[in-house]
């Protein structure tokens, strides 16, 4: 990577983290205390679909699904007690808040974003666009993968641009295979013979953000 790539997203307009107050009622997850296994997050579970399957099939990782929308918790709260799988924690916040108070720079596996909230008309909302992203990859591990899924050409067209030409991440483009069944909007745009796509974006080794030493006093690293 050369140095004019490595700078790019430096260029871009900073996050601030330090203006975004603990979610309320935030608690630490023991989980994340003292980690023993690799560290999941995925970021708008919905009701909970793939991070309950996701959690049966990967018993070496720790799921940490978050989702905002109070009745979509809610669901996926219940089956996620029904369940019970000791590495998996739902959690019922905004992300971004939540990422900022609980996540160590440089302690994350592989996060999950699939079927983002299109955000046609507001752009700046897209996951890739938000100056939030340079903090979102300084909580990956290098060799880490963001993992995003979308049924808008648009919205991956742009991701894919982003990754390349902002953030600077090698990264695969592909074709939600027809008979998956990851998530319930997954279901549902499938079933109606649209196409899915699917961007995996990498962390390379030595990728520095501005926010590599960034913590919060409610984190230890
Ligand atoms: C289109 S739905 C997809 C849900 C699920 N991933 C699926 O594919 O079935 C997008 C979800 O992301 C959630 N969401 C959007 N922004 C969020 C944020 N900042 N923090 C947590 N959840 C968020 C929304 O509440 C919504 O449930």
């Amino acid at each position: 990577m050369t140095d004019n790539l490595e700078l790019s997203h430096q260029q871009e307009r900073a996050f601030q983290p330090q203006r975004l107050s603990a979610p309320r009622d935030f608690m630490q997850p023991a989980a994340l205390l003292k980690p023993e296994l690799s560290l999941v997050l995925e970021i708008g579970a919905g009701k909970g679909k793939h991070a309950l399957s996701f959690a049966m099939q990967n018993s070496d990782k720790y799921l940490i699904a978050i989702e905002r929308t109070r009745n979509k918790f809610e669901a996926f709260k219940k089956l996620a007690a029904q369940q019970n799988s000791a590495n998996l924690t739902a959690i019922h916040a905004d992300a971004i808040a939540w990422i900022v108070h609980a996540i160590a720079p440089n302690s994350i596996d592989s996060i999950y974003i699939l079927y983002p909230n299109p955000e046609q008309h507001n752009p700046n909302q897209q996951w890739l666009n938000m100056p939030f992203f340079e903090f979102l990859l300084s909580r990956l591990q290098a060799g880490g993968k963001i993992i995003l899924a979308t049924n808008i050409e648009t919205y991956m067209d742009n991701a894919e641009q982003q990754a390349n030409e902002v953030w600077c991440l090698p990264n695969t483009r592909s074709q939600v295979a027809s008979s998956s069944q990851r998530t319930h909007f997954e279901v549902k745009y499938l079933a109606r013979q649209e196409t899915c796509w699917e961007l995996s974006m990498k962390k390379p080794k030595g990728y520095q953000t501005r926010f590599d030493k960034w913590t919060t006093d409610t984190l230890t690293i």
